[in-house]
């Protein structure tokens, strides 16, 4: 039999990878895992327990469950630095390999994330990289989170969420455990000039021929 498929999805921040891995997953009939939400969970417990997230948090990573990443509250700025900040720690991210290999194990899975097809799988089947320019990301992920789509700042407020997004972007390139890196076999998708439909639909001709 063959082993279960796994489908790395990396890529920097804000660039689409949350919501090309999910449709894959509905599409092929796989389990989806986030894997930032493990960071962005170990992030929120070091906040709530008044901890600073530069702080070793192996501690908090231990406590992590799947039940966690359900949390509503992981997604505000301040978890973005918190989880960027426990993802440097080379002991969470031991903490957390587990989770996410257990995750695969039984019916494979898709997943995404930084480092999944660099160190989490590196023997996935299919992995593709997501990228789009900063000022893309930035514009798009400033749309998911807004409240007024007219902001008179609107400008403003997209270029700070671009500094964000670089600040977050060059310290996960850099950091020594496991950084933001396209693996050799990776098959980059650059999507500035594509919907998401379209981006799902180059992802599933790329899965067919690497699964043929
Ligand atoms: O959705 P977005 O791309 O903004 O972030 P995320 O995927 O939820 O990841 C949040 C943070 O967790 C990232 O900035 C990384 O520092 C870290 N992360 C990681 O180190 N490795 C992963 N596989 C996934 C996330
Ligand atoms: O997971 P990651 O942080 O890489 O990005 P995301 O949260 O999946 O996507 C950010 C936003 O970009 C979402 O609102 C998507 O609908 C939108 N988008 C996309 O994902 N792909 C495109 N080709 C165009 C827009």
């Amino acid at each position: 039999m063959s082993a279960p498929l796994v489908i790395a999805v990396d890529g920097p921040a804000a660039a689409g990878k949350g919501t090309l891995a999910l449709r894959l997953a509905r599409a092929l009939d796989l389990p989806y895992l986030d894997t930032g939400l493990l960071y962005r969970a170990t992030g929120r417990r070091m906040l709530d327990a008044g901890l600073d997230p530069a702080s070793p948090a192996d501690g908090q990573a231990r406590l992590v469950t799947l039940e966690d990443l359900s949390r509503t509250d992981l997604r505000v700025p301040q978890v973005d630095r918190a989880a960027s900040l426990v993802a440097s720690q080379p002991t969470v991210r031991r903490i957390l390999v587990g989770i996410q290999r257990d995750f695969a194990a039984r019916h494979g899975a898709v997943l995404d994330g930084r480092d999944i097809g660099t160190v989490i799988f590196p023997d996935a089947r299919v992995k593709l990289f997501v990228t789009a320019s900063l000022a893309a990301r930035a514009r798009r992920r400033w749309e998911q989170m807004t409240t007024d789509p007219d902001a008179p700042d609107r400008e403003a407020q997209i270029a700070r969420v671009a500094r964000e997004l670089q600040d977050r972007d060059a310290a996960d390139s850099s950091r020594a455990a496991a950084p933001l890196r396209a693996a050799p076999d990776a098959i980059h998708i650059e999507t500035d000039d594509m919907s998401a439909d379209e981006v799902l639909a180059e992802a599933l001709r790329i899965v067919a021929r690497m699964t043929r």
